[in-house]
């Protein structure tokens, strides 16, 4: 049911879809298939350790923090960190001290449907630890007044305090990790849900370069952009602006920002993956509406290994959202895009 109120909804909502554009030469981008999980697993986001191993937050079928280790091999090594039984689903990760990370989750009655006030945040320290036997998960705080956790990300001057982005308020939180409180950082009418969105997701995917906070507002398909003082709060004089909005896509879901500037988006229900330039220009770089390359991309993160910085990690729900064309439905997978020609 709910499958089929998004999809007729977006397709409502977004501009006509054209036939297959021509794309520039070298694109699409090439790919490889890190891993691909079983079917009915949404993979919601990904963190890069900075030994080059890839945290994965698993979103559905139950709340799982994955671990792929030596992700530019054959034959990476997949594994569970740690399998939380007090939530639906995990959707945030961002690194807060040397190898200890914050992660967030909470409940769903269907796909993006969140039950308000269920979500929590969570350290997981895995400085020093072989993994399994002296790692440690501690729940941080929950969080009540929240009504829908999404992107996460923690501030470059002070990371033990995290911003947090509520796509069903269209606010941005500020978690300190180290004792649990938390305000609202922003809040601006930029980061709320558009009227006749079919799901309660404003503000989603939320990254900093530069002091400078960008946002995805998803059915709006904008990316917009503040800059942010060492609080993550609006820096002085600084004025919200939005950078671009990608007309042809659906849905913006995640993004990652590249070394130079560059922004990843990923599109989930319609399965591609945008490249945005500083200069506001963009272009599909890989996947397709009908192409199950990077179906249900939800998150993407370059690599931090010796070979893999010009890897983006893109982490997918296996189209679970909006299945390719209109049945489709795989695992989630983690794909790597070779960006170094782009
Ligand atoms: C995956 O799940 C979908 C939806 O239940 C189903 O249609 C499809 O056949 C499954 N694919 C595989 C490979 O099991
Ligand atoms: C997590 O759950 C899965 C499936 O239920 C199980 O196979 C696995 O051993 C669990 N892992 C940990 C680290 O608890
Ligand atoms: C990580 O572990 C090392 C060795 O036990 C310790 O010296 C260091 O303080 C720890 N760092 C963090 C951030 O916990
Ligand atoms: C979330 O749902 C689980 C069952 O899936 C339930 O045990 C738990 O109490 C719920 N959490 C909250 C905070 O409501
Ligand atoms: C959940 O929170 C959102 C944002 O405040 C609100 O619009 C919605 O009505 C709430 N849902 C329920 C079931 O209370
Ligand atoms: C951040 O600054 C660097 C160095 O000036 C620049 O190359 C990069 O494009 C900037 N990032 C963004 C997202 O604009
Ligand atoms: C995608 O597939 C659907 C169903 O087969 C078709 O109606 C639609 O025209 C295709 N779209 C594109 C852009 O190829
Ligand atoms: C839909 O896409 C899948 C995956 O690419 C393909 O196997 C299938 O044949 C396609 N079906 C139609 C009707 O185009």
């Amino acid at each position: 049911m709910l499958l089929w109120a998004i999809l007729l909804a977006v397709l409502a909502l977004a501009s006509p879809v054209h036939g297959a554009k021509q794309l520039a030469a070298g694109l699409p981008l090439s790919h490889r298939v890190v891993y691909q999980f079983p079917n009915h697993t949404w993979l919601e986001n990904i963190f890069v350790r900075s030994n080059g191993d890839l945290l994965v937050t698993v979103l559905m079928p139950s709340a799982a923090l994955i671990q792929i280790s030596d992700p530019s091999s054959a034959e990476p090594t997949v594994s569970i960190v740690h399998n939380f039984t007090s939530v639906d689903g995990l959707l945030g990760i961002a690194e807060t001290k040397h190898d200890v990370f914050t992660v967030t989750g909470g409940n769903f009655t269907g796909i993006g449907a969140q039950v308000n006030g269920t979500f929590s945040a969570w350290e997981v320290d895995l400085n020093g630890s072989d993994m399994y036997n002296n790692k440690n998960v501690n729940l941080i705080t929950s969080m009540k007044p929240v009504a829908f956790m999404n992107g996460l990300t923690s501030l470059p001057e002070n990371p033990t305090t995290v911003l947090i982005a509520d796509s069903a308020l269209g606010v941005v939180w500020r978690l300190d990790t180290l004792t649990g409180r938390f305000n609202k950082a922003l809040d601006f009418l930029d980061m709320k849900v558009v009227p006749g969105s079919p799901l309660a997701i404003g503000i989603n995917g939320i990254r900093i370069s530069n002091d400078t906070l960008y946002f995805t507002n998803s059915f709006e398909r904008t990316i917009y952009r503040v800059k942010i003082d060492k609080t993550g709060g609006v820096a002085m004089g600084a004025a919200m602006e939005k950078f671009v909005q990608i007309k042809e896509a659906i849905f913006l879901d995640d993004f990652a920002i590249g070394s130079d500037g560059v922004i990843w988006a990923v599109e989930n229900v319609a399965n591609r993956l945008f490249a945005v330039r500083p200069d506001g220009s963009y272009e599909v770089v890989e996947g397709g509406i009908n192409q199950t390359t990077v179906a249900g991309d939800t998150a993407a993160a370059f690599g931090r290994g010796k070979t893999d910085q010009k890897t983006l990690y893109v982490v997918t729900s296996g189209a679970q959202a909006g299945p390719v064309n209109g049945t489709y439905v795989e695992g989630g997978k983690v794909v790597a895009v070779d960006t170094s020609g782009y």
